[in-house]
């Protein structure tokens, strides 16, 4: 696959130096930190490989939100990039379409890229305060149409959908 780097990685907090930004009000990213400026301690913690799944309480856990549910039906991923990856690589080949409300998160626009299937963008607007119009998005599905990618609340305008 050919991956391209986005403009906000190579502009990123702790690519570019959280020395040299003097106010950062809205990138997600933190400096560095110890456990210990939260008050916390881990002196004997156990390092495993663990479960390919996740560990299973903790799915169980997650299973146990939600009616019809079993822990079988769960995936813990480090962190919501690596399931972003894992959706747009199960189900995208180049045979296959992706509607992607843009701006959106890179992971939902390079790994799509990279696969190599057919996108159409629905470009929010400032003017309408970034709101994502249904009609538009329908307008914009196909029959090969595998997945509609949508961020809410929006990243990174914030806004939320009814
Ligand atoms: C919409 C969206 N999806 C996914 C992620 C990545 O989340 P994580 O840091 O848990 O991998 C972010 C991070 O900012 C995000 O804004």
């Amino acid at each position: 696959m050919n991956y391209a780097r986005m403009v906000i990685e190579k502009e990123a907090p702790e690519e570019y130096g959280y020395d040299r930004i003097r106010f950062n009000l809205s990138e997600s990213s933190i400096a560095d930190q110890k456990l210990s400026d939260m008050g916390l301690s881990l002196p004997d913690l156990t390092l495993f490989y663990g479960e390919h799944r996740g560990d299973r309480e903790l799915r169980a856990l997650v299973a146990a939100q939600d009616d019809g549910l079993s822990p079988d039906d769960v995936l813990v991923t480090a962190g919501a990039a690596g399931a972003l990856f894992i959706i747009s690589t199960a189900l995208l080949s180049e045979r296959d379409h992706l509607a992607v409300v843009r701006p959106n998160y890179a992971t939902n626009i390079e790994t799509p890229r990279a696969i190599g299937c057919a996108i159409s963008y629905i470009d929010l607007d400032f003017d309408d305060g970034f709101a994502v119009d249904v009609e538009r998005v329908a307008a914009g599905l196909r029959p090969n149409t595998k997945l509609i990618s949508v961020t809410c609340p929006h990243n990174p305008t914030g806004t939320t959908m009814g």
